[in-house]
């Protein structure tokens, strides 16, 4: 493992800005190089890692001069949802490894792009899917793993949070939602909850995706809230929004499996993933926070009850990551899932060896949002998925093991030595 490895950090806005302070907290990182097109959020960046490393790095407005650096192993790609795998790309044939934030994608030919880029060169692309090191997420994995629930049948997972001041106000703070809801139809952030879902049902390893259908529905959240916050007088009042308010997807499984994802984010609501596993032995559910594995959880012998608290059996099921992650002690960020999934992309780097998120997850995830535009457009009829992997999801190379594999819960790499 190398000792030290220079990062270049691109698009440095809310996340970007927030996920730098937390990279530069991994072992053995180095940024010695920052890049956002706007000056003021670049220079951020480079006060972010004299704040928290004390070298001064330099200053980028244009990614394809951080990019010619010969200097950097690995570039963090934290920009806007239409351009980071455009830069994903360009960095993998610029020959660094690349993490990229989440997001769906533009195309299905810029997602065989980047499965081409990372094939070609020998270079990674990691997306940098958070949720699948959430602690909830990952209980649920290690349970799934020891055949709690049995064969898995069915899995749901939304993307359920209230966005409406940050994609309404999205020309005042410079940010990249608003155009996406002015203009697409679909499962816009597919991401959060396919991650998990998807390392369950072991795809492009065994299984894939055959077919997506989506249904939105009509735009309402926006302009309400529009009117209500800024106005009837404000030019956007009365925009006709492409972005359905709720977008319901459905995709089918090879194996047999089916999953609902649903995309809610311009209606006022609470916040939840709504993350539902569901096999031959049992049901987990997050909205209600319920467990109910049959002769396991304890209920009244009553069609009604209402399931068991899962809390009840967080510990129980704790993935031996999260369990040596609560002694070392756990990081800001969503609840500590950003330093998790940080941290495995800096090892990933380090040792210039395969990340637990690769490219043709990568490539699958985000294709749903390409796909669930086009079905939308027909009215919701199937629309065939992709093989990114081009026949190697039935023969795949082994994963790699070790403490941030997400393929398998790998207990010997916790043992005391
Ligand atoms: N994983 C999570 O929990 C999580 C949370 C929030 C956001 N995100 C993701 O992080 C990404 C960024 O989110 P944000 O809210 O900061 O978005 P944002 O729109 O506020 O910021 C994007 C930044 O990228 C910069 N940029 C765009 N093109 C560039 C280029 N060619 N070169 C250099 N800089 C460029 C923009 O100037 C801007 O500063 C998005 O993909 C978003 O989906 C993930």
């Amino acid at each position: 493992m190398k000792e030290f490895v220079n990062i270049g950090m691109i698009g440095i806005s809310g996340r970007g800005s927030g996920m730098l302070r937390e990279l530069l907290k991994c072992d053995g990182v180095r940024v010695p190089a920052v890049c956002d097109k706007y000056e003021d959020r670049a220079m951020n960046g480079k006060k972010i890692v004299e704040e928290e490393a004390g070298n001064t790095p330099d200053v980028y407005l244009d990614h394809k001069e951080l990019l010619a650096r010969d200097d950097l192993d690995a570039v963090f790609v934290a920009t806007t949802w239409i351009t980071h795998a455009r830069i994903a790309i360009d960095a993998m044939r610029a020959g660094k490894h690349v993490a990229m934030e989440v997001g769906g994608a533009a195309s299905v030919e810029e997602c065989w792009q980047m499965v081409r880029a990372s094939e070609e060169t020998g270079k990674f692309c990691m997306l940098l899917e958070n949720c699948c090191y959430d602690r909830k997420e990952m209980a649920i994995f290690n349970m799934v793993k020891q055949g709690m629930f049995g064969e898995i049948i069915h899995m749901q997972g939304g993307y359920q949070h209230d966005l409406r001041d940050e994609i309404s106000l999205g020309r005042e703070n410079r940010h990249g939602r608003l155009f996406n809801f002015q203009h697409r139809n679909g499962e816009l952030y597919p991401t959060h909850q396919l991650g998990p879902i998807s390392k369950v049902l072991e795809i492009n390893r065994g299984n894939r995706y055959l077919s997506v259908s989506s249904f939105a529905t009509k735009s309402r959240g926006l302009n309400e809230w529009i009117k209500a916050n800024k106005g009837e007088d404000y030019d956007l009042a009365n925009y006709s929004f492409n972005q359905g308010d709720v977008v319901t997807t459905v995709l089918k499984c090879a194996n047999g499996e089916t999953v609902v994802l649903t995309h809610d984010c311009s209606l006022p609501r609470h916040y939840s993933r709504a993350y539902r596993v569901q096999g031959t032995k049992g049901i987990y559910m997050e909205d209600g926070n319920t467990l109910f594995i049959e002769g396991f959880t304890k209920h009244e012998d009553n069609w009604m009850h209402p399931g068991e608290d899962f809390d009840k059996y967080l510990e129980q099921f704790e993935h031996p990551l999260w369990k040596k992650y609560q002694i070392d002690g756990v990081h800001a960020g969503h609840g500590g899932m950003d330093y998790l999934v940080l941290s495995a992309f800096a090892e990933s780097v380090r040792l210039d060896a395969k990340p637990p998120i690769d490219v043709y997850d990568a490539a699958t995830w985000m294709a749903v949002t390409c796909l669930s535009e086009e079905s939308i457009a027909i009215g919701g009829a199937p629309v065939p998925f992709p093989d990114f992997t081009n026949g190697m999801w039935i023969d795949r190379e082994p994963y790699r093991r070790g403490v941030f594999c997400l393929d398998e819960v790998c207990s010997d790499f916790f043992e005391e030595k």
